[in-house]
């Protein structure tokens, strides 16, 4: 049974199949007067110390939808914010809330709430790891190819050592894709979670961005100046440049090739107008998806679901 989700490495294959159920089943019954309201009389913290649209707008209408209260609190005008410990800020809303959304920059901060709340955490993005995006990204997924996994290759350009690829690499070996990573040596994806991550898919890493993409049905791709590395920026973009998901790499893939990109995108750095605007994008069901995967997480953890 799952407490917390904060690296995204909770999830098995059973846990994951009952969340792509779950996530449907949410989807279809939005709005409807019989849509489960698990989280009645509940109110759910949200500490953001990151930027976000997707993540807070589709958490608080999510936890509204299920019955709960959500409270936002933006982490520098907290107490946090000023000096209180992560133990004492995790006892003291333990005695309020029924669970807490955390968006951070230390992987570290979202694990120490964790051990000392007694409530559900669920990481929201940390620099290390984003898991309700990636679980999210295996559910759009899913619809695309209507249900299967097996024999699916998704390619990944660019910044290969974000968080997003991190929990790209974790979510898309669970579920049983092909992964391949097209990204430079300097940002190249860390070794330890290729390796240690579980499941039925396979991942692998290429320098060669044609290769990564070649035969692909989906290409994903990230910002190449995640939050928090904006002082590496210059290096980034001169790095990543030859990683853009423009129409000529797109022309290696599959003709019926999906692309996506968790948002928000830099339009000219690593993704092109032309392909954000091309029937192959898919980026606005990735956001929508958001809500109802983020919903089925709620439920599965603070909703007794
Ligand atoms: N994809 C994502 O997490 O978007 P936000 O930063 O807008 O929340
Ligand atoms: N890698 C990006 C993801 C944004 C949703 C960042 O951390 O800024």
């Amino acid at each position: 049974m799952m407490k917390h989700l904060l690296t995204g490495e909770e999830f098995d294959e059973e846990s994951l199949r009952k969340l792509i159920a779950l996530s449907s089943s949410l989807k279809a019954t939005r709005g409807k007067p019989y849509a489960p309201r698990p989280l009645e009389g509940k109110s759910i913290g949200m500490i953001f110390a990151k930027s976000s649209t997707r993540t807070r707008v589709s958490f608080e209408v999510g936890i509204h939808e299920l019955g709960g209260q959500p409270i936002y609190l933006d982490q520098s005008k907290t107490q946090m914010g000023r000096g209180e410990t992560v133990p004492d800020t995790a006892r003291v809303l333990s005695r309020y809330l029924h669970g807490i959304v955390i968006r951070t920059y230390a992987q570290s901060e979202v694990e120490e709430l964790a051990r000392y709340a007694t409530m559900p955490i669920i990481n929201a993005l940390t620099d290390e790891f984003h898991p309700c995006q990636a679980l999210t990204d295996i559910f759009t997924i899913y619809e695309k190819t209507g249900g299967v996994f097996n024999g699916i290759k998704m390619a990944y350009l660019g910044d290969g050592s974000s968080n997003m690829a991190n929990s790209l690499m974790q979510a898309s070996k669970l579920a049983g894709l092909e992964f391949v990573i097209g990204a430079p040596c300097e940002f190249r994806p860390d070794p330890t979670i290729m390796n240690r991550q579980v499941g039925p898919g396979s991942i692998a890493w290429t320098e060669d961005p044609v290769k990564a993409v070649e035969n692909a049905d989906f290409i994903y791709t990230d910002v190449w100046v995640s939050m928090g590395f904006e002082k590496e920026s210059e290096e980034r973009i001169r790095v990543l440049k030859p990683y853009q998901l423009n129409m000529d790499i797109l022309k290696h893939a599959k003709p019926d090739v999906k692309v996506m990109h968790c948002l928000p995108a830099h339009r000219g750095e690593e993704i092109t107008d032309e392909v954000m605007e091309s029937e192959h994008s898919i980026v606005f069901d990735e956001a929508e998806n958001r809500l109802h995967v983020q919903k089925a997480i709620m439920c599965m953890l603070i909703g007794g679901m």
